[in-house]
C-alpha cells in the first residue's frame, strides 16, 4: 500500500506551488499519494505563512489537533514561511514535531523527512534552478515561480527574512517549463514572485539578462498557450514599457494586482514603498486609460503606526480614484525582524477596527456599482472548475468569476458567456457558443 501524504497550504500562491513541487518530490522519490483525511496520513506536512500574527497563532493550536488525529507512527513537518522564521522554536514550543523545513529549502523536502528534528532553514539557499519534479492540482493552469525571495524592505513585511534575497529563475527554464505545461493540456500560465515586475535584476550564476516585459514576450510566443497571468507585481516598477506590453499583448490577462498598502504620501514613506500617492494614481490612471477593461486589485494596510485620520481620508481618496475591482485589506499586525516593530506610535485598535470597516463598506458600494453594470455583458470564460451543485466554474479574462449550468465537457475549454445575474464575488451565465 502506498505512503500516505496529507498537506495543508496556508498564504499567498507561493506557498501552494511550494506545495505542489513538495507533493511531486515525495511522490517521485517515496512514492507518497495524496491524502484529504490525515487520520489516514504517514505524514502531515503544514505550509505555514508568517505574514500576520493570527496565523501564526493558529499554526500551534492546529498541531495540537494532527497529534491528536494522526496515525501513531505517522510524521508532522513545519513548511513555509513561519518554519522560516521560527526555525527550532518550533520543536520547542511542540515536541512531535518532526521536522522543520524553511520556505527557501523546499528541494530538501526528500531528505528531511528522514530525519529526526530536523531544522533547515537556511535563508540564503539557493533554489533558483533545482528542477522540481512536476505536480499541479488542475491540469488546466500552471502556477510557474519566476523568481525566489524580496529585496525590498517594507517596514512592515516579514517577508525578505522569510524568504531571503530575490533570485530571478533563469528565462530557458521558465519557458520550458510553461512549454511542458501547455503540452499536458494548460491554457493558462500564472507567472508567480513577490516583485514580478523586477524580474531580472539578478540571476544565481551567468544567465541571459531579460527582463520582465521581455519574459512575458518570450512566454507568450508559447504555441496552445491563451492566457498569461502574474502576481504580484510592485506600483513602483509599473514604468511605461511594462504597461504598455501589458495592454499590447493579448495573451496576458487583464488584471493587475497593484498593492497600495496606503494613500498616504507620508504613510508610503514610513512603509519604504518608494512611491508616492501621485505616482500611484498615475500608473493606474495610465493602465486604465490603456486597458479599457482591467481590472485592478490592491491589498490595503490600515492602521500602520503614525496613520493619523487625515492619512487614512488619504487611503479613502485613491480608493474613490481608482475604483477597484477586488481589495484585500487588513488591519496592520507588528511582525518580528521587521523595522516598523521597533515603531512606537500605533494607532489604537478600536480605532483600526473602525477604519477597516469603513474602507470595506466604501470597497463594497462601489464594488456593486461595478457589478451592476457586467449584466447583459457577453464574456470570455475559461472553465476550470467542476462544483457538485450542477455548474461549472471559469473566470473572464479580467478575472471575473462566473458560473454556469454545466458538465465537465467544458472543462478546459474557453466559451462566450453571457451574464444573466450578478453580485459582488460571482457572476452567473449562461454559454452562448
Ligand atoms: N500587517 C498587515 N498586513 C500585512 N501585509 C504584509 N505585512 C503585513 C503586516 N505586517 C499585507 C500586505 C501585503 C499582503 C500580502 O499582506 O498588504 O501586500
Ligand atoms: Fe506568502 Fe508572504 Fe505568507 Fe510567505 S509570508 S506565505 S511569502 S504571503
Amino acid at each position: 500500500m502506498s505512503k500516505k501524504l496529507f498537506i495543508e497550504t496556508l498564504g499567498c500562491a507561493m506557498n501552494v506551488r511550494d506545495s505542489e513541487h513538495m507533493i511531486a518530490e515525495l511522490n517521485a522519490r517515496e512514492g507518497y499519494e495524496l491524502t484529504t483525511d490525515a487520520r489516514e496520513a504517514d505524514l502531515i506536512l503544514i505550509n505555514t505563512c508568517s505574514v500576520r500574527e493570527k496565523p501564526v497563532h493558529k499554526l500551534f493550536s492546529e498541531l495540537g489537533v494532527f497529534k491528536r488525529l494522526k496515525k501513531a507512527d505517522a510524521k508532522i513537518g513545519v513548511c513555509g514561511c513561519t518554519a522560516s522564521h521560527l526555525g527550532k522554536e518550533i520543536i520547542k514550543r511542540a515536541p512531535y514535531v518532526n521536522f522543520v523545513l524553511g520556505a527557501r529549502n523546499v528541494s530538501k523536502i526528500g531528505d528531511i523527512i528522514h530525519k529526526d528534528k530536523a531544522v533547515e532553514v537556511e535563508i540564503d539557499y539557493d533554489e533558483s534552478q533545482f528542477a522540481f519534479k512536476d505536480f499541479r492540482a488542475t491540469a488546466y493552469k500552471a502556477y510557474i515561480n519566476i523568481s525566489i525571495g524580496c529585496d525590498k524592505q517594507c517596514t512592515f513585511c516579514i517577508v525578505p527574512k522569510t524568504r531571503g534575497d530575490e533570485i530571478s529563475i533563469p528565462v530557458d527554464l521558465i519557458v520550458g517549463e510553461a512549454r511542458r505545461a501547455v503540452e499536458n493540456g494548460a491554457k493558462e500560465v500564472f507567472l508567480l514572485g513577490q516583485n514580478v515586475n523586477n524580474y531580472g535584476r539578478r540571476f544565481s550564476g551567468e544567465q541571459e539578462k531579460v527582463n520582465f516585459s521581455e519574459l512575458l514576450r518570450r512566454v507568450s510566443g508559447i504555441e496552445g498557450l491563451e492566457r498569461i497571468r502574474f502576481t504580484s507585481p510592485h506600483p513602483l516598477h509599473m514604468d511605461d514599457e511594462f504597461i504598455e506590453e501589458f495592454a499590447r499583448n493579448p495573451k496576458i490577462c487583464k488584471s493587475m494586482h497593484m498593492p497600495l498598502q496606503s494613500g498616504s504620501t507620508e504613510i508610503l514613506k514610513a512603509m519604504k514603498r518608494g512611491y508616492s500617492k501621485e505616482w500611484f494614481l498615475n500608473r493606474a490612471a495610465k493602465l486604465r486609460e490603456m486597458v479599457p477593461n482591467v481590472s485592478i486589485s490592491t491589498d490595503i494596510i490600515v492602521a500602520f503606526p503614525g496613520e493619523s485620520d487625515e492619512d487614512f481620508a488619504q487611503t479613502m481618496e485613491v480608493l474613490s480614484a481608482v475604483r477597484f475591482e477586488q481589495v484585500f485589506s487588513f488591519k496592520y499586525s507588528p511582525r518580528p525582524h521587521t523595522e516598523a516593530e521597533a515603531f512606537t506610535n500605533a494607532v489604537d485598535s478600536e480605532v483600526a477596527s473602525s477604519r477597516l470597516h469603513t474602507l470595506q463598506a466604501h470597497h463594497d458600494s462601489i464594488l456593486d456599482e461595478i457589478s451592476l453594470t457586467n449584466k447583459g455583458n457577453i464574456v470570455e470564460v475559461y472553465f476550470e472548475e467542476l462544483r457538485n451543485d450542477g455548474y461549472i466554474a471559469g473566470r473572464t479574462d479580467n478575472n471575473i468569476g462566473v458560473k454556469v449550468k454545466g458538465s465537465e465537457e467544458w472543462l478546459g475549454k474557453i466559451a462566450r458567456v453571457k451574464i444573466t445575474e450578478v453580485s459582488r464575488t460571482v457572476q452567473y451565465g449562461e454559454i452562448i457558443a
